[in-house]
């Protein structure tokens, strides 16, 4: 995986995500089937990524994870990484370079007022928040070293959706920015030449051209790690939801199943936090009642899909030891390929 300009060196990567509602377990999820997976297979590399900038895979493992690649097993590492840093290169470059080519326009030497306004206008605060999730989806996909299976902890719905859109638009977004900005420093600049028309436009100089093209060839290189996150997220990626056993978790599922395929195999949901039978009390058989309902509801409308099912643990789930526990209770028997890749109703091999 060190070409991470091809996508051949992607050929036997696995992606793994989960999402779902705030709060129903999608952290505790991911962590439990990253290190179950590293355990069945101790010859996979196994990388658990935070998607979600309120991270807390550090507080699930009980150890300071962060902006570095963790090891938690031999032979499973954790990241939370930090989107600022690694969208910041990428942006403050191109930032620096529509700016010196603005800034390259003769008249502003000139003006001392339209230093101002260039500077607004790049920014990299100008960047919108969504281009910058996408470049920092494909900095840590195509960066992240030798792993063959990534398990990723997705943040709450919405917001995971705007990360698989992403790549498909970034370019688009980041082009439009900057003609924008470019577009009002000419106007201004059109504007102040009808007051005082002198020659101030002369032909482009060759450091102008190649800051031109340089900018291109950054668009373009954006451009092409897009094509690669959509190919991955189309071929080798695999969603699964995570809900509980109430109405607004598995309306959100229901909701978000029709807007995802587009982008990502769905593979199932992980029910989560299901009362244990031996849960006795008055209130607990009232709420078995309704999660019973939802369980069906859910079983229902993803009847082409997988369910795994995880009880309510009397015990926080913190620790590799209770991960372990829960990826036991989740995936009981099943091997190492089946989690990772399971079949659903329409593969050619159905289970
Ligand atoms: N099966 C379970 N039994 C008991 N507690 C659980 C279970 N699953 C998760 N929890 C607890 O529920 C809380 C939320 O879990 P978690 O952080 O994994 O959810 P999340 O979906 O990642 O939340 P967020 O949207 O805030 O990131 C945590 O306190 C976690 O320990
Ligand atoms: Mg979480």
């Amino acid at each position: 995986m060190n070409d991470t300009s091809t996508s051949d060196s992607f050929e036997n990567v696995s992606l793994v995500f989960f999402g779902g509602k705030g709060g129903v377990g999608k952290s505790t999820t991911s962590a439990a089937t990253a290190t179950h997976l590293a355990r069945l297979n101790p010859s996979a590399r196994v990388l658990l990524i935070s998607f979600d900038m309120a991270h807390n895979l550090s507080d699930l493992f009980d150890t300071e994870i962060g902006d570095k690649i963790t090891e938690i097993l031999p032979n499973m590492h954790a990241i939370e990484p930090d989107a600022e840093r690694y969208t910041e290169e990428f942006v403050s470059t191109f930032v620096e370079k529509a700016k010196s080519l603005a800034y390259s326009l003769p008249i502003v030497k000139k003006l001392t007022n339209l230093e101002e306004y260039i500077e607004d206008s790049f920014s990299a605060a100008s960047i919108p928040l969504a281009v910058k999730n996408s470049i920092f989806f494909e900095e840590i996909i195509t960066k992240a070293g030798e792993f063959d299976v990534f398990v990723v902890d997705m943040p709450p719905t919405g917001n995971m959706i705007s990360i698989f859109e992403v790549p498909r638009t970034s370019i688009q977004i980041l082009l439009k920015n900057t003609l924008e900005s470019m577009d009002k420093v000419i106007s201004f600049l059109r504007k102040i030449r009808k007051i005082n028309p002198l020659h101030w436009f002369k032909s482009p100089k060759k450091e102008q051209r190649n800051t031109a093209r340089e900018l291109l060839d950054m668009l373009r290189e954006l451009d092409k790690r897009g094509d690669l996150v959509m190919k991955l997220l189309k071929e080798r990626s695999s969603l699964r939801f995570v809900s509980i056993a109430e109405r607004p978790s598995y309306e959100e599922i229901r909701r978000a199943k029709q807007i995802v395929g587009k982008y990502v195999r769905l593979d199932g949901v992980v029910i989560n936090k299901i009362n244990p039978p031996s849960c006795q009390c008055e209130c607990c058989i009232s709420e078995s009642e309704n999660q019973k309902k939802y369980i069906d509801m859910i079983e229902h409308e993803f009847q082409d899909q997988n369910i795994w099912k995880a009880e309510k643990m009397m015990t926080e789930t913190i620790g590799i030891e209770k991960l372990v526990e829960f990826g036991k209770m989740l995936y009981k028997n099943n091997e190492y390929g089946e989690i990772l890749h399971p079949s659903i109703n329409g593969d050619d091999d159905v289970k």
